[in-house]
């Protein structure tokens, strides 16, 4: 295991993702009743944005300091304000010297009945993963595979929440793999919300996955399954990502709207030369209650 979450903390794909799961989050707070996130690669809980790793490629700067510099307009500004408040919540001041993780980011939403399970498998993330959760008996950090640990956790007793995929795609494999897993989701934990990230580098695997998602939506009483992508670049393939998609399985019913309106304001806030104009979006449904 090579990858290190530190050097692409708060880049334009962590900010899509935790901007979407803030969503998701703020959908599940509105109930009284308690609900569980599983976070299956949880990475390092919080990251130094002033340290030797994000500060090398400082892909930070292209994602999130450029969000929280955009001037946003109202509606989303609005849908916009729980992720852009919540990270405001780690950091002192007005300069972002700290950008937090998924799991942070979920502790952060938890109230007193909800709870946070998060894996992470590589020790320093681990540990520091450990740290960042600080002993809330609400949160649990296992050192587990997350793969593993999806087929464990679920369906949580709460039977409310949302499981975030989020692997780091160092296998070729990883696509097939993300599409086993979110079907072992779908099929032991049919109402569960989940979210799962992946790369743009080429349109083969992505496809594929959402192919397959729609197939395995067929099967009766299946997900709803929706998709969103972002590019803030059209370079085919660049040393920097500039292309990543989610998909959203039982989305809030609000989501595919409001989506309408985050995503063009992400993509013009963070494309890479700033004017929008080679940043595109698209939201569809892979598969829709039939
Ligand atoms: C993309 S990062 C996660 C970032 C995090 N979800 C966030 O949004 O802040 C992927 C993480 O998964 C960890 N990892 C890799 N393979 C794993 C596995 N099989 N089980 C659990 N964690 C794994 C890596 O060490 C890395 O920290």
């Amino acid at each position: 295991m090579n990858y290190r979450h530190a050097f692409h903390a708060g880049n334009f794909a962590d900010v899509l993702k935790h901007a979407v799961l803030c969503r998701v989050l703020q959908h599940l707070r509105s109930k009284p009743a308690a609900f569980r996130v599983i976070d299956t690669h949880g990475g390092g809980g919080l990251y130094d944005l002033t340290g030797p790793e994000a500060s090398r490629g400082a892909e930070w700067r292209d994602g999130i300091a450029r969000l929280r510099n955009a001037r946003l307009a109202g509606e989303a500004a609005a849908l916009l304000a729980p992720y852009l408040d919540t990270v405001a919540s780690f950091n002192a001041g007005p300069v972002l010297t700290r950008y937090p993780g998924s799991a942070a980011i979920a502790q952060a939403w938890l109230r007193p009945q909800d709870r946070l399970i998060a894996c992470e498998l590589e020790p320093s993330a681990a540990a520091s993963l450990a740290r960042a959760l600080g002993g809330d008996p609400r949160c649990k950090m296992l050192r587990l595979d997350g793969w593993m640990a999806l087929r464990a956790q679920i369906p949580p007793k709460e039977r409310r929440g949302v499981v975030l995929i989020d692997p780091p795609f160092e296998q070729p494999a990883e696509f097939a793999r993300l599409q086993h897993g979110i079907a072992i989701a779908q099929r032991k934990w049919a109402s569960g919300t989940v979210i799962a990230w992946y790369p743009i580098k080429e349109r083969a695997g992505p496809d594929a996955l959402a192919k397959g998602l729609a197939t395995e939506s067929q099967r009766p009483g299946s997900a709803t399954v929706l998709r969103m992508e972002l590019a803030v670049g059209a370079a085919p393939e660049p040393a920097r990502l500039q292309r990543c998609g989610l998909i959203v399985l039982n989305p809030p019913w609000m989501l595919e709207a409001e989506l309408a309106v985050m995503l063009p304001a992400l993509a013009q806030a963070m494309s890479v030369e700033g004017s929008g104009a080679s940043a595109a979006w698209q939201v569809d449904w892979v598969a829709r209650e039939k």
